[in-house]
């Protein structure tokens, strides 16, 4: 039973957990929200140099609530990419200088592993086969895990905006704040979800890619048209339309493999319209869905550590001169 401690900089949340096989000994994740709303969206910089100044302290805040002695760590693990190269430039180097200290081995760690690793925290009995949707601010990967929990078959990813990302985008749009998706998430609320019938793109059978940047563009042209339109409407149409074709997708690549077993996370899977939507599903078509808690959907460092777990058992390492890469993918 391995005990990993991880760092997690991918964007901006700062994160630091301690994970011991399946159980989370500690996950300090410390949101930069404030610091980008004015600008309303991640200003790469600005994430760089807060996660810099910000990690000594969550470190030691995430060794203090995990109560261990730091030698009884096993390894440093750390996520090397996909994310903003500053960002996580900060949290490499650091954890570099952790592994080297401490004489513990570093492992890196894809971030989008980190996230399907967050379904295994929450369902340690979770095992493949299962088709996994990652759905964040930078990615909508749809994939299958047919043996192994590292390799899988990419079926279907956007081709051009991220889910997270159109969430974002009509926010601002609707001036409605930042992040988008909370934001549209409220707002939706109390509007009519069947007000407006935006775009669903890529929708003919067999087609598992995604497309954001039509729903957007449509969002765009109502709102410039209809100057006094309802944004609550606007939101909430906006949300069906992104979780319709979400869930329906995930369905069908579901089907196609023939697999009854789903897992769902990332900054997205927080929506509860989609968590709901995803359970109907798995009720109608006795499917089994994983959705992790909110809380390990959204960046933390603990999925990371709990990714690093399974690489530790692999005796997968990396050397102290591993570089990040922005653009990693599986
Ligand atoms: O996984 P994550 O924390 O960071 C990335 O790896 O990107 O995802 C952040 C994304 C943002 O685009 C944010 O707007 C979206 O997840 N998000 C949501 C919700 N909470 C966060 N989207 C829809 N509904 C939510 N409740
Ligand atoms: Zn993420």
């Amino acid at each position: 039973m391995p005990t990993v401690l991880a760092v997690e900089t991918s964007c901006d949340e700062t994160s630091v957990a301690i994970v011991k096989d399946n159980e989370i000994l500690s996950n300090v994740v410390l949101s930069q929200i404030s610091i980008h709303a004015p600008f309303g969206g991640v200003v790469p910089e600005l994430a760089a140099r807060h996660h810099l100044k910000n990690l000594p302290v969550i470190f030691d805040q995430a060794v203090k609530q995990a109560k261990i002695d730091l030698l009884a760590l096993d390894a440093v693990a750390v996520t090397v990419g996909p994310g903003l190269i500053g960002a996580l430039l900060v949290g490499l180097s650091f954890a570099k200088g952790l592994s080297l200290a401490l004489k513990k081995p570093l492992i890196g760690v894809n971030h989008l592993l980190g996230h399907v690793y967050a379904a295994k925290l929450a369902y340690p009995t979770l095992s493949t086969p299962f088709i996994a949707l990652i759905v964040s601010g930078g990615h909508t990967e749809l994939m299958y895990f047919s043996e192994d929990f590292l390799k899988p078959k990419v079926l279907g990813r956007t081709v051009d905006d991220a889910a997270g990302e159109a969430f974002d985008k009509v926010a601002r749009l609707l001036d409605a704040g930042y992040p988008g998706g909370p934001a549209i998430e409220k707002l939706a609320k109390t509007g009519d979800p069947n007000k407006f019938d935006f775009p669903k793109a890529l929708m003919e059978k067999g087609n598992l890619n995604f497309s954001f940047a039509g729903l957007k563009t449509a969002v765009l042209y109502t709102l410039s048209k209809n100057p006094n339109v309802s944004k609550k409407d606007v939101a909430a149409s906006f949300q069906k339309a992104v979780v319709e074709v979400l869930v329906e997708k995930t369905v069908s690549a579901a089907k196609q493999e023939r697999c009854r077993r789903i897992v769902v996370s990332g900054g997205v899977a927080a929506n509860e319209l989609l968590r709901l939507e995803f359970e109907k599903k798995a009720q109608e078509l006795g499917l089994e869905i994983y959705i992790p808690p909110k809380s390990l959907c959204t960046d933390n460092a603990a999925m990371i550590a709990r990714a690093g777990v399974e690489l530790f058992e692999r005796e997968m390492f990396c050397n102290l001169d591993v570089n990040a890469d922005p653009n990693l993918s599986f």
